[in-house]
């Protein structure tokens, strides 16, 4: 089993280079089905994740060619609908824009339930609401998801009973060549959201106010092929803004999107860390300690739920009293048990899905395991900044996922931190 061991007690110091973002290249990646023609993606994390949607798209006969480790190019005309594997589908939680995507280009579709991190359930009733809204027939039995419409699907307008990132993506992948106008309300902001719309538009959809509660798209024919570049990861940014504050030290984040960023700057200064925004670079120090906050984890242009965990390690050193409310997923707690082994004085109600975390002044290292993606990314945080040797066990089921060289880019900075492969 791969494991990282970090040795903690280290001030990180120095510039870490933020890579492209998952949650924009999952969607796009998907979308390039939607063009049947040659697409040439570029700033592409490569992370586990994105293997897992490449292998997928190759064995539904895509020619798939890497030109770099983060600019691959996808050639879609031979993709066969209704073929992707099974077993490579149920590993992402993104694989449910494949329903969207073949809807698009073949007017039907049949994915297998798709999986994610798990906390808690992870329904797609708001994805299938909005094909149905559009004119398809959407079933799912036998562990898979089939949709289908006679001739073209027809735009309309479609009001989004809670605001859903996945949701959103997939209605408008689906919405590009459906029959005339579709308006989708209360859709996500997230800059994810942003990038893949932008990318539509470069294929010849026609979207427009993408990145607020109301979207627009006039459905056209066909989509073509284009060169695109993914976004910054902002989470990636968010973790290592986290981990330079909680071991009082001083690192510059390169080729961010600062104002992405902007909630969780906010509420770093707010506990008297020094943020400093440059745009296109943020620097983040401490002088000494830090205060306590409270939290809302909400959609954007709120404190992103993917930033929660990481955010709870830090406050788990912050004097004084802090909570962290969750309102995206009420479950997201499970990677507190693992912190409290470090020394962490947590509680959670799970009632209303808030943390209550009492600071202490030092964590100290232990073995602990790491229950998702971003539960991963905080046991490390934590890790750097606790006394003593901390070992992060299943860190290849989960960190991996979605963080590009997180060892590398932390050795870089002055962490004591290493992969160990252990049978
Ligand atoms: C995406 O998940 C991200 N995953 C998540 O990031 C992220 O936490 C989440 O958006 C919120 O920002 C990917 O992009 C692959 P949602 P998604 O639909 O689309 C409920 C990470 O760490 N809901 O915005 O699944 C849902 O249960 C991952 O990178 C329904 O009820 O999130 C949740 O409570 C973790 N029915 C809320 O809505 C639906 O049909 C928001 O979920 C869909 C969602």
């Amino acid at each position: 089993m791969k494991k990282i061991k970090i040795r903690g007690g280290r001030p990180l110091r120095g510039q870490i280079e933020i890579g492209g973002m998952k949650n924009a290249a999952l969607p796009i990646l998907f979308a390039t089905i939607i063009t049947g023609d040659v697409c040439v993606i570029e700033n592409i994390p490569p992370v586990g994740d994105i293997e897992v949607t490449l292998d997928i798209l190759r064995t539904m006969g895509a020619k798939v060619t890497r030109l770099s480790p983060t600019v691959v190019e996808i050639d879609t005309r031979e993709v066969q609908q209704g073929s992707s594997p099974e077993t490579l589908v149920r590993r992402l939680r993104g694989s449910t824009y494949l329903i969207g995507c073949e809807l698009a280009r073949f007017g039907r579709a049949k994915v297998g339930l798709s999986g994610g991190c798990n906390f808690g359930a992870r329904p797609i009733d708001l994805h299938k609401k909005g094909f149905v809204a559009l004119g398809a027939s959407v079933t799912d039995d036998d562990g898979y998801v089939s949709a289908q419409v006679k001739g073209r699907l027809k735009g309309c307008k479609i009001v989004m009973d809670n605001i859903s990132v996945g949701a959103t993506a997939n209605i408008l992948m689906a919405a590009c060549t459906a029959e005339g106008l579709t308006t989708i309300e209360n859709a996500a902001h997230e800059p994810h959201i942003v990038d893949l719309a932008s990318f539509l538009n470069s294929c010849g959809a026609h979207i427009s106010g993408a990145g607020t509660s109301i979207i627009k798209v006039r459905g056209v024919e066909k989509l073509h092929g284009c060169r695109y570049a993914i976004i910054p990861d902002m989470i990636e940014a968010g973790t290592y803004m986290v981990a330079a504050a909680a071991t009082q030290g001083e690192v510059t984040l390169t080729g961010v999107i600062s104002r992405h960023l902007d909630a969780v700057s906010a509420k770093m200064k707010e506990m008297g860390i020094v943020v400093i925004d440059d745009g296109d670079s943020i620097t983040v120090k401490t002088t000494g300690s830090f205060g306590s906050t409270n939290i809302q984890a909400v959609p954007y242009p709120g404190f992103p739920t993917d930033m929660q965990p990481q955010i709870t390690a830090l406050l788990s050193l912050a004097g004084g009293i802090s909570t962290v409310t969750e309102n995206v997923f009420k479950k997201r707690f499970r990677y507190v048990e693992e912190l409290r082994r470090m020394g962490a004085a947590i509680s959670v109600d799970d009632q209303n899905s808030t943390a209550t975390i009492v600071g202490v002044h030092r964590l100290h290292g232990a073995t602990v395991t790491s229950t998702d993606l971003r539960a991963g990314a905080a046991l490390i945080i934590a890790g750097l900044a606790a006394e003593g040797e901390t070992c992060i066990l299943a860190v290849a089921e989960t960190v991996e996922r979605g963080y590009c060289d997180i060892v590398g880019k932390l050795r870089a900075v002055g962490a004591d931190i290493e992969f160990v492969d252990e049978e």
